[in-house]
């Protein structure tokens, strides 16, 4: 993975992490432990590689822009303050999922755990930020790796006024082909943005088709990804809803950044905030949510 991204180490930063950089510039930071590795670029804090046991658990598209230049298409993205368009309550016509994703974040940390890497990031307001979005903020991602991956943003409002957000941790996970996918735990609600926002009450899923919906009534904890190549389940934490996307091959081939053929071994899983009245934050406090991708024993 490091070879197809052209990283140059700049040095080592623990026993278990590396900064390295791209031709463009961008840092990354490479996690290489005995069972797992990860790969995080510090525009948007962004994890665009996991791997367990050799085997990648998340899809990276390989015309991907890691350039800085545009959100990277694969790994897991992080769409913060808001989850797609901008809402009203922001003003319409803001960078879709936000600005998180293509901020420059910076690394606070890294605690090296008997069983697991972890590494703290942050981003705080900034001009850019307080142009697009008029907040003061404190934005924390802990990711640690290990033979799970857990990724937890938390958002601190440290401003004078209430802050309200909605999100998403953006999962991109690795398949092996449409017809093996299952997924089961998403609830059998959901909107369809691909029938206008459509209320559908359904259980069961296949895929078979473009799907875009938001499960708003997913199980408690987990839900169960058969991908083909392994069975994870995803332990979603203060998420109020999944989502549930691929483009399908039309929807792929209107995006530069898509490769062709790439719907057809990715299926996003996303643990998200869409509720339309968004988390609300009080000054100087604090609200988490993300995730536990692991193996199913
Ligand atoms: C999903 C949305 O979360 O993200 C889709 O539900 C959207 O509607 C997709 O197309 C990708 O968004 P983007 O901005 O990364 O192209």
């Amino acid at each position: 993975m490091q070879a197809r991204l052209a990283l140059t180490q700049v040095r080592q930063l623990t026993k278990t992490v590396s900064l390295a950089r791209n031709e463009a510039g961008v840092s990354y930071l490479v996690v290489e432990r005995d069972n797992s590795e990860a790969i995080i670029s510090l525009y948007g804090a962004h994890l665009i590689h996991y791997a367990h046991a050799r085997q990648p658990w998340l899809w990276l598209s390989q015309s991907a822009k890691l350039d800085g230049t545009r959100p990277i298409r694969g790994g897991v993205p992080l769409c913060w303050p808001w989850f797609g368009p901008s809402p009203e309550r922001v003003g319409l016509g803001k960078p879709q999922h936000g600005f998180a994703r293509t901020s420059t974040w910076t690394l606070d940390g890294i605690s090296e755990e008997a069983d697991n890497t972890l590494l703290h990031l942050s981003l705080r307001d900034n001009a850019q930020t307080l142009a697009t979005w008029p907040h003061p903020f404190e934005l924390e991602l802990d990711v640690r790796v290990g033979d799970e991956l857990t990724m937890m943003l938390t958002t601190r409002n440290t401003g004078s006024t209430p802050l309200v957000y909605s999100g998403a941790l953006h999962s991109y996970l690795q398949t092996q082909a449409p017809e093996l996918v299952k997924l089961a735990g998403l609830g059998s609600r959901y909107i369809d943005r691909l029938q206008d926002g459509a209320n559908i009450e359904q259980s069961g899923f296949t895929l078979d088709k473009a799907v875009d919906r938001t499960y708003t009534a997913p199980s408690a904890h987990i839900i169960d990804i058969e991908t083909g190549h392994t069975s994870l389940k995803l332990d979603n934490h203060q998420a109020d809803s999944v989502v549930v996307w691929n483009p399908w091959k039309e929807g792929a081939a209107t995006m530069a950044d898509f490769d062709d053929d790439g719907w057809k071994e990715m299926i996003c899983v996303e643990t998200a905030i869409t509720d339309p009245a968004g988390i609300t934050v009080d000054p100087d406090e604090e609200h988490t949510f993300g995730f536990i991708l692991s193996q199913k024993a």
